[in-house]
């Protein structure tokens, strides 16, 4: 049961399903933006009055998120008719504590804002996850929201559980200074959350700009929040404590990094043509189509309103390329998607400094290369970087485990529909956590 679909995940689709080979064709919606989702039903809880959410994405890790908002204090209501969710939020800092531990599934941008958020309150709140969510790394977060005054429970690895023991349980939220080491989202909303509840303003820069969604909806919210970015690339943010966020209605397009995968099925797969609509129209998110055309992709990105726009892509013989070390924070969650395009194109594609592919979902670095490898597709790798060798003949015939990771089980889904031998993933239920309907919205597109 998700919000609202009773079970979302087509049975057919579970381990034995194999993708059939022949081209693909027609129009395509992909479900919402999962950064934009997770970020609303939070700061559904954080205002006061109702926040009414449309266009969200239904799977299991914003369902985690929304029971964890539900547990802080919100009250939620379901419209399944018009597939609207309304929140009432309890406002900044004053959320319940629940009595039981937080499940929040394989959702670490959930967790990690949330346990933001709950850094900056009065509230004893304590999260867990499944296996994959249970090894990425915490410290990140509890270093710097420790410096504003909240407290943690842990084990000695910082991973989850964790308990956050709020800063105004027993004083105040502390604005801070923070250097980020790494360009990362998650972090820099964590400490933005808890930031809304400081006295003055909390400073973070990052090396490089990573996804602005926490900015861009909190500043609709009333919260002064601004950011500029340096010629090193450097990007500063500055948020001032507030005592409140004005309820706004937020409407959320298509994931951009879930279309991914239906426009490179649509590149490696003879005769295809697909249109992808309503897709967040957002540069940084973009950036992987723009790579694509770059390789010699057939794709054509139209605006359709001030946020959206649809993707029309064509069957291409791809040409494979060298990318850039600051090209990595905007293709942070593309690249077993991109790398499964470079496995079927020609030459070599050289992708520079993907260090933090290992703290994703699973360790994306060595499931990448090593799935390549498996199936028959030469990867050199050295310290943080990749060499795929792109060949026009992937062997396939082999198992991939998805490792809890819905991108890698998508991926070498996709791999499949080239490689000579079928691919057997197993793990395809990871693909509930991010585009439930993934196989079904290929099968539709079936000639
Ligand atoms: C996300 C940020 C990214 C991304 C994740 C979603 C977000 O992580 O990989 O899927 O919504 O904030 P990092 O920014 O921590 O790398």
């Amino acid at each position: 049961m998700y919000i609202f679909k009773k079970n979302p995940f087509e049975p057919f689709a579970l381990n034995d399903f194999k993708l059939k080979k022949n081209s693909l064709f027609g129009e395509a919606i992909v479900p919402g933006d999962k950064s934009m989702s997770q970020r609303a039903v939070i700061i559904g809880l954080a205002s006061i009055g109702q926040t009414v959410i449309k266009g969200i994405l239904d799977s299991e890790d914003v369902y985690y998120t929304l029971k964890a908002v539900e547990a802080l204090g919100a009250k939620v209501d379901i419209n399944k008719n018009k597939k609207t969710l309304t929140i009432n939020g309890v406002g900044l800092g004053n959320f319940k504590s629940p009595k039981k531990p937080i499940y929040m599934g394989n959702s670490g941008t959930g967790t990690r804002l949330l346990i933001g958020l709950v850094a900056g309150s009065n509230a004893t709140v304590t999260f867990y996850g499944d296996e994959s969510l249970s090894n990425r790394p915490m410290d990140r977060i509890i270093n710097p929201l420790k410096k504003m005054g909240a407290n943690f429970v842990f084990s000695e690895e910082k991973k989850l559980p964790i308990t956050v023991i709020g800063a105004r349980k027993k004083g105040i939220t502390m604005p801070i200074k923070y250097k980020s080491p790494v360009a990362s989202a998650q972090i820099k909303s964590a400490i933005i959350f808890a930031g809304l509840t400081a006295r003055g303003a909390t400073e973070i820069q990052e090396p490089y700009k990573s996804r602005n969604y926490t900015e861009v909806m909190l500043k609709k919210c009333g919260v002064e929040i601004n950011s500029k970015i340096s010629k090193k690339y450097i990007n500063t943010v500055t948020i001032n404590g507030t005592s409140f966020l004005k309820n706004c209605n937020i409407k959320i397009p298509s994931d951009p990094s879930s279309a991914l995968f239906i426009v490179v099925a649509c590149l490696i797969t003879k005769g295809s043509k697909v249109k992808v609509k309503n897709i967040l129209y957002d540069s940084m998110r973009l950036k992987v189509f723009k790579i694509l055309t770059k390789m010699g992709g057939m794709i054509k990105i139209n605006k359709t309103s001030i946020d959206t726009c649809e993707i029309i892509a064509k069957y291409s013989v791809l040409k494979n390329i060298n990318l850039h070390k600051n090209e990595t924070t905007a293709l942070i969650d593309e690249f077993p998607a991109l790398s499964i395009a470079a496995a079927c194109g020609k030459g070599k594609m050289i992708m520079k400094g993907l260090g933090e592919l290992r703290f994703k979902e699973s360790d994306r670095f060595k499931s990448i290369s090593e799935g390549l490898c498996n199936a028959g597709v030469q990867v050199n790798t050295c310290n943080d970087d990749m060499e795929i060798i792109g060949t026009r003949k992937v062997l396939g015939g082999n198992t991939i485990f998805a490792h809890n990771d819905h991108r890698i089980a998508m991926s070498f889904n996709l791999l499949s529909l080239f490689s000579e031998k079928p691919i057997r993933v197993i793990g395809n239920e990871s693909i509930m956590t991010s585009f439930p309907d993934f196989f079904s919205t290929l099968k539709l597109l079936k000639k």
